[in-house]
């Protein structure tokens, strides 16, 4: 009897040490994670929010770490890595076919048209960041994965340190749990296929809210998303078709002659900023330049313009962490598209290029089982 009854004891003591040591295992994930996952938006299969926990557990203060030595150098390749995570995305799905060489939108097809004007100092930046990460982990991070954790922290260091001349009126940018796992392509996508899935910048609400929802963004999503225009910059073809030969009637006619003066010709190579109020600072003020009639784009002073979107606009203008909210909800959704997972695609070995048949190791399909599963 005692003996059963000590036995019986030792057992649940067992159990709960047990249960302690996972309960311990998941909160450090959760802590390495720091940024509390978003559980209200759905994950897709074979994502995870630890993927590389075991794997690479210091893939993103690598990341982060590399990110604000190179923005003190240029603060404008954090708007460019941006951008391109977001073509990546929305051309064939988030799998990093945007930075091959050869990609319609990438280094490779300079002659394509149009110039799709991404920067090219950026695509260094993310070979760069891949280098390093598998200098560290080996070849186990994916480069749609470090693009998709560069884009978030470009997000992030844009605000901060173009702030930390400033005030600290504001507390920074949107930080943000990434769910990672992804898959890198194959093949790049044809320049057809590139064009046809890129909104134009002439593009009004409707042909954006038609085009978003057949990505499952709906116009909370789009209004977000575009908020991405709060930095960077553009070349003056991308919006000059609203100056000549006729002026927009929607774009406020002080912001319309600077914007002449800084684009003397259509074609001008010149560039403007994309956010007049704060062009190196991600915050709410892009919504306050549309409700000036001080957006750049058609697709973006339409959505003020728009019955539908307008409302969402004016929110954003006069509720920055509302739409820090949504943009981050936007962007988890968008960077879920499309992805490859589990043993679809490769790990890349260089961002630039597929891998050749050799590079498929053994080594990089055992560490992917055992990342698996984790999850
Ligand atoms: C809604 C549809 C969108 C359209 C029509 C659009 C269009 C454009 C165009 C035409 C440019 C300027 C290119 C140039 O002339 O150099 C640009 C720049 C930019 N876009 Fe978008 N975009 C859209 C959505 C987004 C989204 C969803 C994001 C990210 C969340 C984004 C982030 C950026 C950034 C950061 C830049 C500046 C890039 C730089 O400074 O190098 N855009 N966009
Ligand atoms: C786009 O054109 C500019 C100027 O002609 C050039 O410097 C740049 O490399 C081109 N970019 C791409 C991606 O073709
Ligand atoms: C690309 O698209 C254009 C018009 O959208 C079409 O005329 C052309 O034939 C297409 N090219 C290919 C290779 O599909
Ligand atoms: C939006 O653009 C499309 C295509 O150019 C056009 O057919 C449509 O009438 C436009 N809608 C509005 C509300 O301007
Ligand atoms: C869009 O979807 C998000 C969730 O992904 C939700 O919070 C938001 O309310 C939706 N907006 C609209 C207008 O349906
Ligand atoms: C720009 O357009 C003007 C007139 O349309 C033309 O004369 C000029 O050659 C063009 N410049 C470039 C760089 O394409
Ligand atoms: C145009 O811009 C000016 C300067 O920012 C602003 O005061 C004015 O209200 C704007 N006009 C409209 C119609 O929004
Ligand atoms: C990566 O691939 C590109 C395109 O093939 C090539 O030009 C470059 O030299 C490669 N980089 C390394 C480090 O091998």
């Amino acid at each position: 009897m005692g003996k059963d009854l000590s036995k019986r004891v030792l057992t649940f003591l067992i159990l709960i040490s047990l249960l302690a040591v996972a309960m311990n295992l998941l909160s450090t994930v959760e802590a390495q994670n720091k940024k509390k996952p978003r559980r209200d938006v759905p994950l897709v299969k074979g994502l995870s929010w630890s993927f590389y926990q075991k794997a690479c557990p210091k893939v993103e203060s690598i990341i982060r770490k590399e990110l604000k030595k190179v923005f003190k150098r240029d603060i404008g390749l954090a708007a460019a890595i941006l951008r391109i995570h977001f073509h990546d995305c929305f051309v064939q799905g988030c799998e990093a076919s945007v930075l091959l060489d050869g990609s319609a939108s990438g280094p490779g097809e300079q002659s394509s048209i149009p110039n799709l004007t991404l920067r090219q100092a950026a695509f260094v930046v993310i070979n760069n960041l891949r280098a390093l990460v598998h200098k560290q982990c080996g070849q186990v991070v994916s480069c749609s994965d470090i693009l998709a954790l560069a884009a978030r922290d470009s997000v992030v260091l844009v605000t901060k340190l173009s702030l930390s001349l400033q005030s600290n009126l504001f507390s920074g940018g949107p930080d943000y749990a990434v769910p990672l796992g992804r898959r890198d392509a194959l093949a790049f996508a044809s320049p057809n296929t590139t064009l046809n899935n890129l909104p134009p910048p002439f593009a009004n609400a409707s042909q954006l809210i038609a085009d978003f929802a057949n990505r499952n963004l709906n116009i909370t999503d789009l209004v977000a998303l575009s908020g991405g225009h709060t930095i960077g910059i553009a070349h003056c073809p991308s919006f000059t078709d609203r100056l000549y030969p006729n002026q927009d009637p929607t774009m406020n006619k002080s912001f319309a002659n600077n914007l002449k003066r800084t684009c003397p010709t259509a074609n001008s190579s010149n560039t403007q900023v994309n956010d007049i109020r704060s062009p190196d600072v991600f915050d709410n003020k892009y919504y306050v330049d549309l409700m000036n009639r001080q957006g750049l784009f058609t697709s973006d002073q339409d959505l003020f313009t728009d019955k539908r979107t307008r409302g969402i606009v004016e929110s954003f203008a006069i509720d920055q962490k509302l739409f820090f909210d949504h943009f981050v909800v936007g962007m988890i959704k968008m960077g879920q598209m499309s992805v490859l997972t589990g043993s679809q695609g490769e790990i890349r070995a260089n961002c630039s290029a597929r891998n050749t048949e050799s590079f498929m190791s053994v080594l990089e399909e055992g560490i992917l089982e055992e990342a698996l599963s984790m999850m």
